[in-house]
């Protein structure tokens, strides 16, 4: 499968659609932050995905290791794309008809990979220290007044390159999901259309959450 790029792509595509999976659930799960009642659905939700034995040690991995296939695979590709330019007889100018997004994918990639380090180590790491290092004991309503503390010691600097690694990933989506469609056979007009719809919504919904919680945690400090 490695070794053909149809196997490449389709690697590629599926991973991409198993990580777009992820992303919504994640998208969803957040934005229950914003339900004016004080954090409790949040509290619920992310206690239950937190400690469930089926999501901590069977889909995290699983997460886990999608997120690596999608990034190795992703450079792997870009370094054969490279080197097939650099022995093509064609010039490649770089301006083609394409957009910028679908001739960046590499740069939209790496900020993402550098937003999801920066991530891991403001919320996962600490979750984990937290559960499997401190053993600390069960607190149910820890969760929604933890994740305002982190926008608010953040500060603006936090805030601004979160929501760049926003706008990146919306470029990265706007043609990595409808990429990953037709390397699986979907090409239908109106599929393409909500694949673009998609690609602004769910960025455009990190947004909000991470703004609204800097900007009522600032407020209120
Ligand atoms: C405002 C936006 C976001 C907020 C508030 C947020 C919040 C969180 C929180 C609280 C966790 C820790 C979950 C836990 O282990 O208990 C987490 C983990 C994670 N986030 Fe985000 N996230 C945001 C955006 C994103 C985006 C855009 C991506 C992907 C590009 C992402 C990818 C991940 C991954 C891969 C994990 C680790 C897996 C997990 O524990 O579920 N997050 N996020």
């Amino acid at each position: 499968m490695f070794n053909s790029s149809i196997g490449r792509k389709l690697i590629m595509a599926l991973s991409g659609v198993f990580l777009i999976v992820f992303l919504t659930q994640h998208l969803v799960i957040n934005l229950t932050s914003l339900i004016p009642d004080n954090g409790k659905v949040f509290n619920f939700i992310s206690h239950f995905m937190g400690n469930n034995p089926v999501v901590q040690f069977i889909l995290q991995p699983i997460l886990i290791l999608g997120v690596m296939i999608h990034f190795i695979m992703g450079m792997y590709l870009e370094v054969l794309n490279r080197r097939s330019r650099q022995t093509s007889y064609v010039v490649y100018s770089g301006k083609s008809g394409a957009s910028w997004a679908s001739r960046n994918m590499i740069i939209s990639g790496l900020v993402i990979l550098s937003f999801l380090i920066m991530h891991f180590y403001d919320f996962w790491v600490p979750e984990m220290v937290y559960k499997y290092v401190e053993f600390n004991p069960l607190d149910e309503n820890r969760y929604f007044h933890e994740l305002q503390e982190k926008f608010y010691k953040g500060g603006v600097v936090k805030l601004f390159l979160y929501c760049v690694s926003f706008v990146l990933l919306g470029l990265h989506l706007s043609h990595g999901f409808s990429s990953s469609l037709q390397s699986m056979g979907i090409t239908r007009g109106p599929i393409k259309i909500a694949t673009k719809f998609f690609a602004i919504i769910v960025p455009a919904g990190f947004i909000i959450i991470a703004s609204f919680h800097y900007f009522i945690t600032t407020i209120n400090h």
